[in-house]
């Protein structure tokens, strides 16, 4: 028996701070705007929040590089605006969740400005201060948004620092007894100022395997991809026990762990003793990204292997313990683009409701990132000007130096471009969403007038509404134990391009299914009886004693009866 938790039947609402609500005119969202906007995100069914770093941060990578854990930054408002935002969401039963970034802090972070200003002061050992070979780097690592990961420490002659993601993210270095403990009491401060939990950065980068000389290149940059040596490296476990027993641990909260963890390691992750409550899986998001080589090129994958990656992702966490299921986040472009990147014309309000269909059915607490619930999509701008994330700059600037054509790597970048979900949240059809009275620091998508939250709550028959109601199925009423608590059973699975499962507990069952293909398809109606519960149909359609699923057909039936 599934032991019961408040963190299975949350449902978290990702909001990307920045982009969700913007209450002081400076075209930049905030802390007051989230406050502002908690009645939507609790009339849509979630129950918490993770909001992305709102930390003091100089902005390289737009808040991931942190330069004082314990302060809010001024574009976001003052510490005191996220006690008011914790209060005030508290009061309508929706729990507040902060990004926790401990794999790195920015180079303005006091500890690394302290350790850079004097070789000999105790902050050195907090990050990775190593000599490099006659003014080379020590070894040769690619950080993970391009060109070396080590960066020359100014002003000393043969001395680099270690970086995985921009030059203006140090990694702290996890060996440091002390440094350890600096975080662990961040941690529990935040946890004592009404924080529900956390969603962990980076986490399987803590432990490095450090590298001493060049390893073998893997690319014509001469450099080889950093992951090999600190992602999962061995000893990582005692560090994640000792993070957890001196933090986590002490205090009922939730944390969902950013980590790709190999089936035969969930267990110690998410078991009943885990290091983390959940984990987020990867196989589906990356689906489209090759697992070696040109990351820019999308792979060939198929709806068969999407449904694979999916439903063995379901049925090897439900061994062990527990899951956070999602589709999209501030790292993704828009799903209903990945999806159907290679088949636009059938991107429409039915192939959002049926990937609505496929996510909120699956067994895990659900993140639902800002705006998919109206159905945003990928902005196309119009030149790599105007593009923001660091990331896909860096891309870029690869795509380029690989001597693929300008065209072709604009067109593979804006497509992955981490900036397409990071756009303003589309309120309404005014001037700028009614995300800002101001220019926003990042482009509204021309769609606004058309897809936005004030039209999707009008409309009974939007994406937004059936994003509701499948909620709402999981929130009260006959279903909700099984919709949490059941297990996941694959169906139809020697079917082409058919997605669908059953959520099974004790004698009840509801199905989800989904015709993942523009074409339909005959099923014997025995197997669908039930009361339907969700369609992105009006109607089921049987003829001639068969029930003919339509092109990307998606339903809900409680198979009970
Ligand atoms: C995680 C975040 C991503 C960030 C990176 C470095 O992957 O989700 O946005 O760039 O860590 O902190």
């Amino acid at each position: 028996m599934e032991i019961k938790k408040w963190w299975k039947e949350a449902i978290i609402y990702q909001v990307y701070p920045r982009s969700f609500q913007d209450s002081n005119g400076d075209g930049t969202g905030d802390l007051n705007g989230i406050t502002q906007r908690l009645d939507y995100i609790k009339d849509l069914g979630a129950n918490a929040i993770w909001i992305c770093p709102m930390y003091k941060s100089p902005w390289s990578d737009y808040g991931y590089d942190i330069s004082d854990y314990y302060k809010v930054s001024e574009a976001f408002g003052t510490n005191e605006d996220l006690y008011r935002l914790i209060a005030k969401a508290k009061e309508k039963g929706i729990r507040i969740l902060l990004d926790l970034v401990i794999n790195h802090t920015s180079d303005e972070h006091e500890w690394f400005q302290k350790a850079l200003a004097n070789p000999k002061s105790k902050y050195r050992d907090y990050y990775f201060f190593k000599k490099g070979a006659n003014g080379k780097p020590p070894n040769n690592w690619r950080s993970y948004f391009g060109g070396s990961a080590w960066e020359p420490v100014p002003n000393e002659k043969n001395m680099f620092y270690l970086h995985a993601f921009t030059t203006k993210m140090p990694d702290l270095n996890w060996e440091n007894e002390e440094m350890k403990q600096e975080l662990y009491k961040m941690i529990n401060w935040w946890v004592e100022k009404g924080v529900s939990g956390f969603r962990i950065d980076a986490i399987m980068n803590i432990k490095k395997t450090m590298l001493a000389g060049d390893a073998q290149k893997d690319g014509s940059d001469g450099l080889v991809a950093i992951d090999k040596y600190i992602i999962n490296q061995p000893g990582i476990q005692d560090l994640l026990f000792d993070l957890k027993k001196n933090t986590f641990a002490k205090h009922d909260i939730m944390t969902v762990a950013e980590a790709a963890v190999p089936d035969d390691e969930l267990e110690n992750f998410i078991g009943n003793d885990g290091f983390f409550n959940m984990v987020f899986d990867f196989r589906a998001a990356d689906i489209d990204v090759p697992e070696t080589g040109e990351w820019f090129l999308p792979t060939n994958w198929t709806v068969n292997e999407l449904r694979d990656a999916l439903l063995t992702a379901q049925t090897s966490v439900q061994k062990m313990g527990w899951g956070a299921t999602y589709f999209e986040n501030h790292d993704q472009n828009r799903s209903i683009n990945k999806y159907f990147s290679r088949n636009k014309e059938d991107i429409s309000e039915v192939t959002k409701k049926m990937l609505a269909t496929i996510l909120l059915g699956f067994r895990g607490t659900p993140v639902i990132f800002e705006g998919e619930e109206i159905g945003m999509e990928n902005i196309e701008l119009a030149s790599i000007d105007e593009y923001e994330d660091v990331a896909t700059h860096n891309q870029y600037n690869n795509g380029l130096a690989s001597k693929l054509d300008e065209k072709t790597v604009f067109d593979l970048v804006s497509y992955r471009s981490r900036d397409n979900s990071r756009t303003p949240m589309q309120w309404d059809a005014s001037l700028h969403a009614g995300f800002s009275t101001a220019t926003p620091w990042l482009p509204v998508n021309p769609n606004y007038k058309v897809i936005n939250a004030e039209a999707a709550i009008q409309n009974k028959n939007s994406i937004y509404h059936h994003y509701k109601n499948l909620l709402s199925l999981r929130n009260h009423g006959t279903f909700k134990n099984v919709l949490i608590y059941g297990k996941t059973v694959p169906k139809f699975a020697d079917l082409d391009n058919i997605m669908a499962y059953e959520r099974v507990l004790n004698d009840q069952k509801v199905l989800y299914f989904a015709n993942f293909q523009n074409k339909t398809m005959e099923f014997n109606p025995s197997d669908f009886t039930g009361n339907l519960l969700s369609n992105n149909y009006d109607e089921l359609l049987i003829q001639d004693g068969k029930f003919i699923a339509q092109p990307y057909q998606a339903i809900v039936i409680d198979r009970n009866v």
